[in-house]
């Protein structure tokens, strides 16, 4: 067998099982349940598998530069297969373009697409011929089609950034969205702190550093097998959390003693450090309408070892009927809406190809309904907050400014609004704490 003809046909895989509609995350981890492979190899199946989904327009556009028939023509495994290779040509330098040929051709000849192997052998010695002699795609002249190639992000997605942040910041943003996302932990303030975790992992040789402005962030840069192995997790001494999304449950400026509604809780990141924030002394509520979010939220809090939380399954726009006696009562309300997840485009390879104009217009109608019909829950001194993983403005600061012309009796503290353009900055997210006019 080959050398590294596994890595390649793991990445394959997955690649077969993320274009029939699997999350890319959980393609990983089910094709990689399959083998025993070491943590090198992992990272380069990651790397490969992620790196094909991200770059499929692109990879497309080389397919029909290197090979007579277009790849909309071609049977979807050979099309796949071939992004295997083209990507290991265009994007991985240090993969020789003779492995990446001879292993392509491997998997093809292993399988079904046996009699195409003379095909891939073919396609992919002409790209690297082409590459060579630098003979590449054309790119389109119109800046949008550019951006929208190079970067391989759907055209309307890019009209649509260039309409609301310009042609600087969208080129910025969508670079970030091909980068490599920075894995960051929160600590469990109920049971450690910063300083004992950072010492537990640095003397398990586990590369850690402390993020700038916030307390109980860290980022992991060692790149594990399994994250959840490493120590202290099963203790509930940490969690994973994007660093943006750290800065969510402090707006509340949530204390001792607060009655708080997290409506759209699951899987709890926020609702547990909310609990953290209040020393786990007060009451939480936290909703969801989705049973297998919540059994995830559920053992979050036992892990976590936090106490003050009580969970409920409910469509949250419907509390204010279910339980009237809620009116007016929440001190600190936090509605951290389902939304387009924009913001989070480089730690979700697939969702690119997923997220429509029309999704996002329900998600829209839904953020709407969810905030009508919560804040009445909120009593006359509390704080709401409005949060978001997008940078889509639609769902974000002119949903906040439609809805506060709608009730006047509301008025905006606060808004905030990240742009993932900036290596430090983590995901994209927005955030408004609204509360009522006295
Ligand atoms: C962005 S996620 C929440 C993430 C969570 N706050 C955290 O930090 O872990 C949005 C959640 O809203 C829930 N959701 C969507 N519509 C809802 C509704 N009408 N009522 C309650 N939950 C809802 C989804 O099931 C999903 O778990």
């Amino acid at each position: 067998m080959l050398e590294g003809y596994l890595q390649r046909k793991a990445a394959w895989e997955i690649l077969l099982k993320v274009s029939s509609g699997m999350y890319s995350d959980l393609a990983l981890e089910k094709v990689l349940s399959n083998y025993k492979f070491n943590s090198l190899d992992i990272a380069f199946i990651t790397e490969l598998s992620f790196g094909c989904i991200r770059y499929r327009k692109l990879l497309d556009y080389w397919t029909d530069h290197t090979s007579k028939l277009n790849h909309h023509k071609q049977p979807p495994k050979l099309r796949w297969l071939l992004h295997i290779g083209l990507y290991q040509i265009l994007k991985m330098d240090k993969v020789p373009d003779s492995a990446c040929i001879s292993t392509s051709v491997e998997i093809a000849k292993k399988t079904e697409l046996n009699k195409l192997s003379g095909v891939v052998n073919a396609i992919l010695r002409n790209a690297t011929r082409k590459l060579k002699s630098n003979n590449l795609p054309k790119l389109p002249k119109n800046q949008a089609e550019r951006i929208s190639l190079k970067e391989s992000l759907p055209l309307w997605l890019i009209n649509e950034m260039i309409a609301w942040f310009g042609i600087v910041e969208t080129k910025k943003i969508a670079m970030s969205f091909n980068k490599k996302p920075k894995i960051d932990l929160r600590i469990n303030s109920l049971k450690t702190t910063i300083r004992e975790s950072l010492e537990i992992f640095q003397n398990n040789n586990i590369e850690v550093e402390p993020i700038n402005n916030l307390i109980n962030g860290m980022e992991l840069k060692s790149k594990p097998r399994s994250i959840r192995k490493l120590p202290g997790y099963f203790e509930g001494k940490w969690l994973i959390q994007d660093r943006s999304s750290q800065w969510v449950a402090p707006l509340l400026r949530p204390k001792k003693g607060d009655k708080i509604l997290d409506a759209c809780a699951a899987p709890g990141t926020k609702t547990t450090h909310l609990a953290q924030l209040i020393k786990d002394e007060g009451q939480i509520l936290a909703t969801d309408r989705s049973d297998t979010r919540l059994k995830l939220l559920k053992e979050n809090l036992e892990r976590l070892d936090i106490k003050s939380v009580k969970t409920l399954k409910v469509d949250a726009t419907k509390l204010i009927e279910i339980m009237p006696q809620y009116i007016d009562y929440f001190d600190k309300i936090l509605i951290d809406a389902p939304c387009s997840g924009l913001g989070t485009l480089a730690r979700n390879p697939d969702a690119r190809w997923k997220i429509t104009k029309e999704t996002i217009n329900q998600l829209i109608t839904i953020q709407e309904k969810l905030l009508e019909n919560i804040v009445p829950l909120l009593n006359k001194n509390g704080l709401l907050v409005y949060s978001t993983c997008t940078i889509c403005p639609s769902e974000n600061n002119l949903l906040i400014e439609k809805f506060l012309k709608k009730n006047k009796n509301l008025q905006l503290v606060f808004e905030k609004q990240i742009l993932p353009n900036n290596d430090d900055l983590g995901d994209g997210f927005y955030a408004a704490i609204v509360s009522k006019k006295n």
